[in-house]
Protein backbone atom coordinates (compact mmCIF):
# COMPACT_ATOMS: atom_id res chain seq x y z
CA UNK A 1 0.00 0.00 0.00
CA UNK A 2 2.74 2.41 0.78
CA UNK A 3 5.06 2.43 -2.57
CA UNK A 4 2.22 3.40 -4.48
CA UNK A 5 1.45 6.43 -2.81
CA UNK A 6 5.22 7.27 -2.59
CA UNK A 7 5.77 6.75 -6.16
CA UNK A 8 2.33 9.06 -7.07
CA UNK A 9 4.21 11.75 -4.68
CA UNK A 10 7.31 11.64 -6.73
CA UNK A 11 5.27 11.71 -10.07
CA UNK A 12 3.30 14.97 -9.25
CA UNK A 13 7.07 16.60 -8.05
CA UNK A 14 7.56 17.82 -11.84
CA UNK A 15 4.21 19.04 -12.41
CA UNK A 16 4.34 20.90 -9.38
CA UNK A 17 7.50 22.51 -10.20
CA UNK A 18 6.41 23.97 -13.94
CA UNK A 19 3.52 25.18 -12.44
CA UNK A 20 5.47 27.29 -9.78
CA UNK A 21 7.43 28.78 -12.46
CA UNK A 22 4.54 29.70 -15.02
CA UNK A 23 3.04 31.55 -11.62
CA UNK A 24 6.64 32.91 -10.60
CA UNK A 25 7.06 34.34 -14.34
CA UNK A 26 3.40 35.91 -14.48
CA UNK A 27 3.55 37.74 -11.23
CA UNK A 28 4.67 41.06 -12.22
CA UNK A 29 7.64 42.37 -10.47
CA UNK A 30 7.61 45.94 -9.19
CA UNK A 31 10.96 47.89 -8.62
CA UNK A 32 11.28 49.23 -5.09
CA UNK A 33 10.94 53.10 -6.56
CA UNK A 34 7.53 52.39 -8.12
CA UNK A 35 8.49 53.41 -11.89
CA UNK A 36 10.17 51.32 -14.47
CA UNK A 37 13.81 51.24 -14.64
CA UNK A 38 14.40 53.35 -17.04
CA UNK A 39 12.28 55.67 -15.75
CA UNK A 40 13.06 58.76 -13.73
CA UNK A 41 12.02 58.79 -10.19
CA UNK A 42 10.50 62.04 -9.06
CA UNK A 43 11.28 63.03 -5.86
CA UNK A 44 8.89 64.64 -3.33
CA UNK A 45 9.72 68.14 -2.49
CA UNK A 46 12.55 68.18 -0.57
CA UNK A 47 12.21 71.42 2.25
CA UNK A 48 14.98 73.26 2.83
CA UNK A 49 15.36 75.45 6.00
CA UNK A 50 13.98 79.05 6.54
CA UNK A 51 16.14 81.38 8.03
CA UNK A 52 15.36 83.74 10.26
CA UNK A 53 13.33 82.73 13.48
CA UNK A 54 10.60 81.46 13.14
CA UNK A 55 7.46 82.42 15.07
CA UNK A 56 6.81 79.77 18.47
CA UNK A 57 3.01 78.44 18.74
CA UNK A 58 2.78 78.75 22.08
CA UNK A 59 5.38 80.27 25.14
CA UNK A 60 6.83 76.79 26.63
CA UNK A 61 7.91 75.66 22.83
CA UNK A 62 11.37 75.22 22.63
CA UNK A 63 12.66 77.03 19.55
CA UNK A 64 13.15 75.55 16.27
CA UNK A 65 16.70 75.60 14.94
CA UNK A 66 17.59 78.16 12.66
CA UNK A 67 20.62 76.97 10.57
CA UNK A 68 21.18 72.91 9.20
CA UNK A 69 22.06 70.00 11.88
CA UNK A 70 23.27 67.10 9.62
CA UNK A 71 26.74 67.85 10.17
CA UNK A 72 26.59 68.44 14.19
CA UNK A 73 27.00 64.97 16.01
CA UNK A 74 25.57 64.07 19.16
CA UNK A 75 26.38 60.82 21.36
CA UNK A 76 27.51 59.77 24.36
CA UNK A 77 31.07 61.67 24.23
CA UNK A 78 30.34 64.66 21.95
CA UNK A 79 28.05 66.96 21.57
CA UNK A 80 28.60 69.49 18.67
CA UNK A 81 26.07 71.85 19.45
CA UNK A 82 27.59 72.54 22.92
CA UNK A 83 30.81 74.47 20.72
CA UNK A 84 28.63 76.91 20.10
CA UNK A 85 25.80 77.23 22.73
CA UNK A 86 27.06 76.46 25.98
CA UNK A 87 27.94 79.44 27.89
CA UNK A 88 31.73 78.97 27.67
CA UNK A 89 31.81 79.19 23.83
CA UNK A 90 28.65 81.48 23.14
CA UNK A 91 30.09 84.14 23.31
CA UNK A 92 33.14 84.11 21.01
CA UNK A 93 30.82 82.04 18.45
CA UNK A 94 28.16 84.92 18.66
CA UNK A 95 25.37 82.02 18.97
CA UNK A 96 22.57 82.13 21.89
CA UNK A 97 23.63 81.05 24.94
CA UNK A 98 21.53 78.05 26.34
CA UNK A 99 18.92 79.53 28.67
CA UNK A 100 18.85 77.94 32.28
CA UNK A 101 16.94 76.03 32.30
CA UNK A 102 19.50 73.27 30.35
CA UNK A 103 21.92 73.86 33.72
CA UNK A 104 18.94 72.94 36.51
CA UNK A 105 19.26 69.32 37.32
CA UNK A 106 16.20 67.29 38.08
CA UNK A 107 16.29 69.09 41.72
CA UNK A 108 16.56 72.08 40.91
CA UNK A 109 20.51 72.76 41.62
CA UNK A 110 21.94 74.54 38.98
CA UNK A 111 25.31 73.43 37.39
CA UNK A 112 28.20 74.55 35.36
CA UNK A 113 27.90 71.81 32.34
CA UNK A 114 24.81 71.08 30.79
CA UNK A 115 22.43 69.09 32.57
CA UNK A 116 21.62 65.03 31.40
CA UNK A 117 18.41 65.87 31.02
CA UNK A 118 18.90 68.61 28.49
CA UNK A 119 22.03 66.70 26.62
CA UNK A 120 20.58 65.62 23.63
CA UNK A 121 19.18 68.86 21.62
CA UNK A 122 17.05 67.39 19.11
CA UNK A 123 15.17 65.59 21.41
CA UNK A 124 13.37 68.74 21.85
CA UNK A 125 14.50 70.91 19.01
CA UNK A 126 14.07 70.47 15.35
CA UNK A 127 15.64 72.46 12.64
CA UNK A 128 12.15 74.78 11.08
CA UNK A 129 11.60 74.27 7.51
CA UNK A 130 8.73 75.46 5.77
CA UNK A 131 6.53 72.17 5.16
CA UNK A 132 2.88 71.45 5.17
CA UNK A 133 1.42 70.18 7.86
CA UNK A 134 1.78 66.10 7.83
CA UNK A 135 -1.84 65.68 9.46
CA UNK A 136 -4.08 68.45 9.74
CA UNK A 137 -4.09 70.75 13.20
CA UNK A 138 -6.27 73.22 14.44
CA UNK A 139 -4.23 73.56 17.40
CA UNK A 140 -4.53 76.74 19.73
CA UNK A 141 -2.55 77.73 22.08
CA UNK A 142 -3.71 78.78 25.58
CA UNK A 143 -3.97 82.65 26.29
CA UNK A 144 -3.61 81.60 30.00
CA UNK A 145 -0.67 79.69 30.24
C1 LIG B 1 28.76 76.70 14.42
C2 LIG B 1 28.01 77.15 15.57
C3 LIG B 1 26.71 76.44 15.88
C4 LIG B 1 26.50 75.09 16.09
C5 LIG B 1 27.53 73.96 16.02
C6 LIG B 1 25.10 74.95 16.41
N1 LIG B 1 24.48 76.17 16.40
FE1 LIG B 1 22.56 76.56 16.90
N2 LIG B 1 22.79 78.52 16.44
C7 LIG B 1 23.98 79.10 16.05
C8 LIG B 1 23.75 80.52 15.78
C9 LIG B 1 24.82 81.54 15.32
C10 LIG B 1 22.38 80.76 16.01
C11 LIG B 1 21.61 82.05 15.83
C12 LIG B 1 21.11 82.11 14.40
C13 LIG B 1 20.17 83.26 14.19
O1 LIG B 1 19.84 83.95 15.11
O2 LIG B 1 19.74 83.39 13.02
C14 LIG B 1 21.81 79.48 16.44
C15 LIG B 1 20.49 79.31 16.78
C16 LIG B 1 19.98 78.15 17.38
C17 LIG B 1 18.66 78.02 17.98
C18 LIG B 1 17.58 79.11 18.05
C19 LIG B 1 17.61 79.78 19.40
C20 LIG B 1 16.51 80.79 19.56
O3 LIG B 1 16.47 81.44 20.62
O4 LIG B 1 15.68 80.96 18.65
C21 LIG B 1 18.55 76.74 18.44
C22 LIG B 1 17.35 76.12 19.12
C23 LIG B 1 19.80 76.06 18.11
N3 LIG B 1 20.64 76.94 17.47
C24 LIG B 1 20.05 74.74 18.39
C25 LIG B 1 21.18 74.06 17.97
C26 LIG B 1 21.36 72.62 18.07
C27 LIG B 1 20.33 71.66 18.65
C28 LIG B 1 22.59 72.33 17.56
C29 LIG B 1 23.23 70.98 17.37
C30 LIG B 1 22.47 70.01 16.62
C31 LIG B 1 23.21 73.59 17.16
N4 LIG B 1 22.31 74.61 17.41
C32 LIG B 1 24.50 73.73 16.68
C33 LIG B 1 25.21 78.48 15.97
C34 LIG B 1 25.43 77.12 16.08
C1 LIG C 1 13.98 68.70 27.35
C2 LIG C 1 13.88 69.59 26.19
C3 LIG C 1 15.12 70.34 25.75
C4 LIG C 1 16.39 69.83 25.49
C5 LIG C 1 16.85 68.40 25.60
C6 LIG C 1 17.18 70.95 25.06
N1 LIG C 1 16.44 72.10 25.04
FE1 LIG C 1 17.03 73.93 24.44
N2 LIG C 1 15.25 74.72 25.02
C7 LIG C 1 14.16 74.00 25.46
C8 LIG C 1 13.08 74.91 25.81
C9 LIG C 1 11.70 74.50 26.32
C10 LIG C 1 13.55 76.22 25.55
C11 LIG C 1 12.81 77.55 25.75
C12 LIG C 1 12.61 77.84 27.24
C13 LIG C 1 13.90 77.81 27.96
O1 LIG C 1 14.79 78.62 27.64
O2 LIG C 1 14.05 76.94 28.81
C14 LIG C 1 14.93 76.06 25.05
C15 LIG C 1 15.75 77.10 24.67
C16 LIG C 1 16.94 76.95 23.99
C17 LIG C 1 17.72 78.02 23.39
C18 LIG C 1 17.36 79.49 23.42
C19 LIG C 1 17.86 80.09 24.68
C20 LIG C 1 17.43 81.51 24.84
O3 LIG C 1 17.68 82.06 25.91
O4 LIG C 1 16.83 82.07 23.92
C21 LIG C 1 18.81 77.45 22.80
C22 LIG C 1 19.91 78.17 22.03
C23 LIG C 1 18.74 76.04 23.04
N3 LIG C 1 17.61 75.75 23.77
C24 LIG C 1 19.66 75.12 22.58
C25 LIG C 1 19.72 73.80 23.03
C26 LIG C 1 20.84 72.91 22.79
C27 LIG C 1 22.07 73.25 21.98
C28 LIG C 1 20.53 71.73 23.42
C29 LIG C 1 21.41 70.50 23.54
C30 LIG C 1 22.70 70.71 24.19
C31 LIG C 1 19.21 71.87 24.01
N4 LIG C 1 18.77 73.15 23.77
C32 LIG C 1 18.52 70.87 24.69
C33 LIG C 1 14.09 72.63 25.58
C34 LIG C 1 15.17 71.77 25.46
Amino acid sequence: MKKPIKTGVIALIPTLLICGIALAQSATVNTLRGVDVNDPAILDDVHRNVEGRMQRNYRQQPPLIPHKIEQYQIDLRTNQCLSCHDWTKAGERNAPTLSMTHYLDRDGNELDQIAGTRYFCNQCHVPQADAPALVENEFQPSANN
